[in-house]
């Protein structure tokens, strides 16, 4: 195994405790998952600018970016979704170590990859947003043109279509996009994640 004469040093490290009292703010992931064209990058982008407007300091993390980047030799197996998500959830656990409010939005279609991401965080660091929009309402807004290519048969494995997209059992937080407005699913989101990130003022 890779593991082999890997000696850790996170000990003689300084701590994340260091990190976050120089940042003034507690790390926390935020994993924004539903389908293509459901709204994950549209809410990440809007929280992060009004969390940064307040002074936090964010990181957004997204499919067709991260895609392009680190994980440009993945596809959409099963098998590459899920190499897919657990570099990812490294990615994002390295970011909350930093402090960071980090907002990953991927699409994430199955429970298992949930799961994973969520361990790998770890719990306590870990808050799951079901960003949920009916396929055929996302296929309705098709903002990247792709439902229309999945149904020509040009999209190969396409997540609602012949890649399935298992529904969450509980997420922390469910958000509808089809029948909230922008504003509203923000506000929801902003309130829950506002709270976890503020370092507790000092005595
Ligand atoms: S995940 O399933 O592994 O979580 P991820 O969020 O990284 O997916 O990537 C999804 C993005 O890749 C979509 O928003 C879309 O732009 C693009 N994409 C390209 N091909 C596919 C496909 N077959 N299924 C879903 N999304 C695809």
């Amino acid at each position: 195994m890779g593991e082999t004469h890997i000696y850790t040093e996170f000990h003689r490290m300084l701590d994340r405790g260091a990190k976050e009292k120089l940042l003034g703010q507690k790390g926390l992931v935020v994993w924004l998952y539903g389908l293509s064209g459901s709204g994950k990058s549209t809410l990440a982008i809007a929280l992060e600018r009004r969390l940064h407007a307040e002074g936090l300091l964010t990181k957004i993390l997204d499919g067709d970016n991260i895609r392009s980047g680190l994980n440009r030799n993945l596809g959409f197996s099963d098998e590459d979704r899920l190499e897919n998500i657990r570099r990812i959830a490294e990615v994002a656990k390295l970011f909350a170590d930093l402090g960071v409010v980090t907002l990953a939005s991927f699409i994430t279609p199955k429970e298992e990859l949930r799961e994973l991401a969520r361990g790998i965080v770890g719990a306590e660091d870990f808050l799951e947003v079901y960003v949920h929009c009916p396929f055929e309402e996302c296929a309705r807004r098709d903002v990247k043109g792709l439902y229309a290519k999945a149904s020509a048969g040009e999209v190969k494995q396409f997540t609602g279509k012949d890649s399935s997209f298992e529904e969450p059992e509980a997420p922390d937080l469910r958000i509808e996009t089809s029948t909230q407005t922008e504003e509203e699913s923000l506000e929801k989101l902003y309130e829950a994640v506002s709270g976890r990130v503020r370092l507790a003022a000092e005595a």
